[in-house]
């Protein structure tokens, strides 16, 4: 099974990216799965390839529960090579109290969380029966953090040592952990770095340097406190890491890595050419087909500037955007990509999906390709807008991607049911020219 531009569920249900490396040639993006049916479940690692980041094709499931510490699931992590092999870290789920009724989930939190590692010659082959390993057991000091809720290993190379960094909570605020190791298999805890006021748990964090800035990346629980069901959003900070201590010092001016709230868990890494590229999952109300839910934003390369923080659509997804059409219809398995400047005051409607521009904030609002789901917001604004009103629109069945001056904001949202019809100004329409 293959796709293109954006990464989405074979079968059944996926959630975070995981493991997203460059490795011997190949873009391996593994990925939260549970294959039997669009649920989430007893987690396993499915598995996509890709030679350009826009052309997946899936491959057999790498992870599965084997050992005590990951019966329950095989949680969120990352990979990082080393010696020509692909070292795989993650958190291993093992439910103490198992819900009788449904044996994929568990009852009252009542769960262990340790995190382990496996590594493959090739990116392909994991041997989940002889090759796994515990690297950090579950966390017995409260003062560092929960022996259920610390997960989502994110590992990089330092200037001569490898680390790690965990979400974890503590005192019911969300905090990361900063672990240390000379050899991918000894691990020394450092530190913790925590922020008031952003949520109880911090998960799926994601540490990296791009243009000589520290950026940390993490998906708080609880922050928005606004009542829906998604409470959870993406967050982005500059922020300073020090390899001696372990210390982070997060910036009190954070961003929403995407305005439109669906976004989630995101993960980088580097590109063949050096780019920093993140991929985040974008949650789902209900299959997007029989049997399937789940789907992943396009590729987005990330810049820091004048100490904002950039997301613009990777150059191999926009450089596929070529043939000029004049009607969705037209349109392929890509989908289609609308590109306008949009005056103030100017309505646009995307098949039912209405864009506004207010003053200096664009608006959008989903409610009428979102039926049934009133409980979920539909409604959002970006924050004041600077750089000009130029809007790249990257349109599939139910994503629905809006880039502002090639990435100073990004407003995602999943939508169903979008019609073919078209109410705008001047635009243009492209498809991917295959
Ligand atoms: C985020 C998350 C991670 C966890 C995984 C389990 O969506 O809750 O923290 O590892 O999903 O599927």
């Amino acid at each position: 099974m293959s796709d293109i531009i954006r990464l989405k569920a074979p079968k059944g249900w996926i959630n975070d990216p995981n493991g997203f490396i460059y490795y011997k040639g190949e873009y391996h993006l593994f990925y939260q799965h549970f294959p039997y049916a669009p649920q989430w479940g007893r987690m396993h690692w499915g598995h996509a390839v890709s030679t350009d980041l826009v052309h997946w094709e899936h491959k057999d499931i790498a992870l599965y529960p084997t050992k005590k510490n990951d019966r329950s699931g095989c949680f969120s992590g990352s990979a990082v090579e080393h010696n020509g092999k692909l070292h795989i870290f993650y958190t291993g789920v093992d439910y103490t109290e198992e819900n009788p009724e449904n044996i994929n989930a568990c009852l009252n939190d009542e769960f262990t969380a340790a995190q382990l590692s496996i590594t493959s010659e090739n990116g392909y082959d994991f041997d989940n029966i002889n090759d796994k390993f515990t690297v950090i057991p579950p966390i017995e000091d409260k003062n560092i953090g929960c022996k259920n809720h610390t997960r989502d290993p994110k590992v990089w190379r330092g200037k001569d040592a490898w680390y790690m960094v965990l979400g974890s909570t503590a005192d019911k605020k969300g905090r990361l952990l900063f672990y240390k190791s000379t050899d991918l298999v000894n691990w020394e805890y450092l530190n913790f770095a925590e922020k008031d006021n952003m949520g109880w748990m911090w998960e799926c964090p994601d540490y990296f340097e791009t243009d000589g800035k520290g950026v940390i990346v993490f998906s708080p629980m609880g922050f928005l406190k606004d009542e829906k069901p998604y409470d959870s959003v993406a967050i982005c900070a500059l922020a300073d890491f020090c390899e001696e201590t372990g210390k982070m010092n997060i910036s009190d001016s954070w961003q929403l890595l995407d305005c439109g709230e669906d976004l989630y868990a995101p993960q980088s890494n580097v590109d063949k050419d050096g780019n920093r590229v993140v991929i985040a999952w974008a949650r789902m109300p209900e299959p997007f087909e029989k049997n399937r839910i789940g789907i992943y934003c396009i590729p987005r390369v990330v810049e820091v500037r004048n100490n904002h923080i950039y997301f613009r659509p990777h150059p191999n997804a926009v450089d596929l955007f070529t043939r000029k059409i004049s009607s969705p219809t037209e349109a392929g398995e890509g989908g289609y990509k609308l590109s306008l400047d949009m005056k103030d005051g100017e309505k646009i409607n995307i098949g039912g999906y209405k864009l506004s521009r207010n003053n200096d904030r664009i608006t959008a609002d989903r409610s009428n390709v979102f039926a049934g789901h009133n409980e979920i917001k539909c409604v959002f604004e970006t924050p004041e807008i600077k750089e000009g009103y130029h809007l790249d629109i990257y349109v599939d069945k139910n994503l629905i991607e809006v880039y502002i001056n090639n990435g100073e904001y990004v407003l995602t949202n999943t939508v169903y049911g979008l019609s073919d019809e078209i109410i705008a100004g001047n635009y243009e329409l492209y498809t991917v020219s295959e």
